[in-house]
């Protein structure tokens, strides 16, 4: 018995169909073998074939039913023979269209995964840097004075005279101006209303913060001060301070050591103890020394300390009522502490380190020590 395909070779006499129904039967076998063939993945080579085989101008399955069954056949099977090659062409058709159409897109894919670059290679990595240590003292400090409600101000590192001076209460001629060999403009005035220089400190944000806002204040003012100073293992002519302000109705000198003494156990440790030692700031007064008992030795005298059991850390005092002159506040009503802490010096005492200098050089191996 000659298979499906091998029929189409045979002329309409040798079918021995005799019936509707038998060529319906021969019909429907040949549109199942090819939807059986065209299952196989194809590539472009197999769907040309395919449609070649089944569709293809010569020797086609299509071809050979029209030359050997649908022209010999008699009248009435001829429109049968007729009916069926129209119901099975479109079904071929649509079956070499589907199989071209997948064999391009799996050639697509496969050019698509040969053309990838492959991102998987471990590629460079650069070494992350770490945030240099006055920064982490920066934050530190923002933690200790945010958690009792003070916040961050910031102000400009080209100040007037007048609020670096002036309105601290520190007039022209003052000896106070002295001592902070200040770095002016060769092009500015040094006096006057227009006069401007390097602030020698961030106390001026005192000033300029409360003339903008009536009290209660609570700031501490972060940033880099300048000074003549000539560079060596405690001075630099650029250094970093914070300074802090608090104003409102009945402030106290508890109040302010206090917060002193919180700062000092927080940044230093619990069993620490202060200290005030008299002082003068022309912009506090009663202005004090703070001192905190050595975190080295705890107090008995070592080295860090020179024998003394304690540290110096910074100036501070309570406002001086006539700085409120300055910015209209009521000084009867107002009161109010101020302090201004040196932000290299205290990372040094913490980390014990002993050259300021390694602050400003830059030096990986130095910053590597403190990620
Ligand atoms: N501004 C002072 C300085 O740079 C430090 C200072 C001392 C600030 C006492 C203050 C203060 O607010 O009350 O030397």
């Amino acid at each position: 018995m000659p298979d499906v395909i091998e029929k189409t070779r045979l002329p309409f006499a040798q079918l021995e169909c005799s019936s509707e129904e038998q060529l319906h039967a021969l019909f429907h076998e040949l549109s199942q073998l090819a939807a059986r063939e065209a299952e196989a993945p194809p590539t472009p080579e197999t769907a040309e074939k395919f449609r070649i085989r089944w569709l293809g101008r010569q020797d086609s399955v299509i071809s050979r039913i029209t030359a050997n069954w649908l022209k010999p056949a008699p009248p009435d099977a001829k429109k049968w023979v007729g009916q069926q090659l129209n119901r099975l062409r479109p079904i071929l058709e649509d079956l070499a269209a589907k199989s071209k159409k997948l064999a391009e897109s799996a050639a697509l894919e496969t050019a698509a995964a040969r053309d990838t670059l492959d991102l998987s290679l471990p590629g460079i990595t650069r070494p992350l840097g770490t945030q240099h240590l006055v920064r982490q003292t920066y934050e530190e400090l923002y933690r200790i004075f945010g958690s009792i409600g003070f916040s961050v101000v910031e102000g400009p590192e080209i100040e007037t005279a007048y609020y670096n001076f002036e309105a601290l209460n520190i007039p022209e001629h003052h000896p106070a101006r002295d001592n902070m060999d200040t770095f002016y403009f060769e092009n500015l005035p040094r006096s006057g209303a227009q006069a401007c220089l390097l602030r020698t400190h961030t106390s001026p944000m005192q000033a300029r913060t409360m003339q903008a806002q009536q009290p209660p204040v609570r700031i501490v003012v972060p940033g880099k001060v300048y000074r003549r100073d000539n560079p060596d293992a405690t001075h630099s002519f650029v250094f970093h301070q914070l300074e802090g302000l608090a104003v409102d109705t009945d402030i106290t000198f508890c109040d302010f050591k206090g917060t002193i003494e919180y700062f000092a156990k927080e940044f230093f440790g619990p069993q620490t103890r202060v200290r005030l030692r008299p002082s003068y700031f022309p912009f506090t007064e009663p202005s004090a020394e703070f001192d905190a008992s050595c975190h080295v030795c705890g107090g008995s005298g070592c080295r860090t300390c020179k024998q003394s059991g304690w540290i110096e850390m910074f100036g501070a005092g309570m406002v001086n009522p006539a700085v409120y002159g300055f910015v209209n506040y009521d000084a009867k009503r107002y009161s109010g502490f101020a302090f201004g802490l040196g932000v290299d010096r205290l990372a040094m005492l913490k980390y014990g380190i002993d050259d300021l200098q390694q602050f400003f050089r830059n030096d990986v191996r130095f910053l590597q020590q403190f990620p």
